[in-house]
């Protein structure tokens, strides 16, 4: 019976054991199975990933490219719309264009933009090159390549030595990057000045340039020239009416300057002034040019009232005050801003007790301010019917000090302090001219 009972339970025994045998064996392939689909779909998970990545990569370069491509329509527009940009220098607008050029010819690292005509050949913009010590070579029209349609020069020191002699070839190498390759283009402007500009591989790069380049270049050199020719016209005209206005002024000047020694020696005293301030340089050309139409507005003055030889009447004197507003009927351009101010407000005082409008402090431009100190520096140093002229000692005294006419709060302690750094060749000057 215990027998029967012992083989019963191992019976049972391996019935369970087999069971759970079976059981294991089926659960393991289950699993087994669901690791490999696993594993699929990692793998297919991974390559997806892969592909994602490469999307995403050539997103990025797209996305590059666009940006590229953004820039360099940004700067094409930048620069078409700056050929109206009266704000901007000749310099600086030939150096957005080189920039522009250099951006997208990559291949070319250096560059320059020259012109030449009878007074010698002179760069107006360099990227790369030293552009003060080439113009201080005082280089000649023949030192330089024209090349009228656009042209690859490889090893262009070496070729210059054909325009220049050997020293000046010496120098300009000194002030030039070294050069492998150079892409110039040059243009006839009037005649007389011709527009070069160069683009140069540096000597150790292995790039070369293309048709694209040459193509890019012929471009850019047309719109340089574009630009050359209107500033030229303007500048012309410019020049013919600032002659004529300066002719005007002198007439305005009346009998005692019919010279226009005093309207050429306030020019010349006030340049000499502005360039003792923290003055940029285009407005120090600026007043220099237009300081002598300060009077300008006396034209309107009737003239018993300009050329009476006494004291002025308060009625007369209210008349003669208008010059300054009248001005503005002979000035009324943006062109002449700067003289605007300079005639509109000469008679302006830093205290406020000037005329026309009673200005005070540095509501006052400071070209008015400048062209104000020297027209009175002028004024007491001259010969008039009424007195005689003053040595510069004591005009400086008056000027300084004060009288019963000049108070030193008429000037701006700025303006003081600069015109004292300069008195001894303002009287030099003031002497010969
Ligand atoms: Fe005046």
């Amino acid at each position: 019976m215990e027998a029967v009972m012992i083989n019963f339970i191992l019976i049972i025994f391996f019935i369970v054991v087999l069971i759970l045998t079976i059981f294991l064996f089926i659960s393991r392939s289950k699993i087994q199975k669901q690791a490999r689909d696993l594993r699929y779909k990692i793998k297919e998970i991974k390559s997806h990933e892969e592909e994602l990545e490469e999307m995403n990569k050539d997103l990025e370069e797209y996305s590059q490219e666009n940006n590229q491509l953004s820039e360099k329509l940004y700067l094409l527009i930048n620069i078409l719309s700056d050929l109206n940009n009266k704000n901007l220098s000749v310099n600086k607008y030939y150096d957005k264009l080189l920039k522009t050029i250099l951006f997208l010819v990559p291949e070319a690292k250096y560059g320059s933009v020259s012109i030449s005509d009878e007074k010698g050949w002179r760069f107006l913009s360099t990227v790369g090159h030293d552009i003060e010590y080439l113009n201080k070579l005082d280089l000649k029209a023949s030192n330089k390549i024209i090349s009228n349609e656009v042209k690859i020069y490889d090893n262009l020191l070496d070729r210059l030595g054909k325009f220049m002699d050997r020293e000046t070839q010496k120098k300009f190498g000194f002030g030039t990057k070294p050069i492998k390759s150079s892409l110039i283009g040059s243009i006839d402007i009037e005649d007389e000045i011709n527009l070069s500009i160069s683009i140069d591989i540096p000597y150790f790069s292995k790039e070369n340039f293309d048709n694209n380049s040459k193509k890019i270049l012929e471009s850019f050199l047309n719109l340089a020239s574009s630009y050359l020719n209107q500033k030229l016209e303007g500048d012309k005209l410019k020049r013919a009416y600032i002659k004529f206005t300066n002719k005007l002024a002198m007439i305005a000047e009346g009998y005692d300057d019919i010279t226009g020694t005093h309207i050429y020696r306030v020019g010349k005293l006030s340049k000499l002034l502005a360039k003792n301030m923290d003055i940029p340089e285009e407005k120090i050309e600026e007043i220099s040019v237009f300081a002598p139409l300060h009077d300008i507005g006396k034209i309107f003055v009737p003239p018993e009232i300009l050329k009476k030889p006494g004291k002025l009447t308060e009625e007369e004197f209210e008349e003669m005050k208008k010059h300054t507003i009248m001005s503005k009927k002979l000035l009324d351009s943006k062109y002449f801003k700067t003289a605007q101010n300079i005639a509109m407000y000469h008679h302006e005082k830093y205290d406020g007790s000037g005329y026309p409008f009673g200005l005070k402090g540095e509501e006052i431009p400071i070209e008015a301010q400048i062209v104000s100190i020297i027209d009175v520096y002028d004024a007491l140093r001259s010969k008039r019917p009424y007195k005689d002229g003053f040595s510069h000692e004591k005009t400086m005294k008056i000027i300084t000090n004060g009288d019963n006419r000049t108070k030193t709060s008429h000037f701006s302690p700025e303006i003081l302090e600069a015109f004292l750094k300069v008195e001894k060749e303002i009287e030099n000057k003031w002497g010969i001219l």
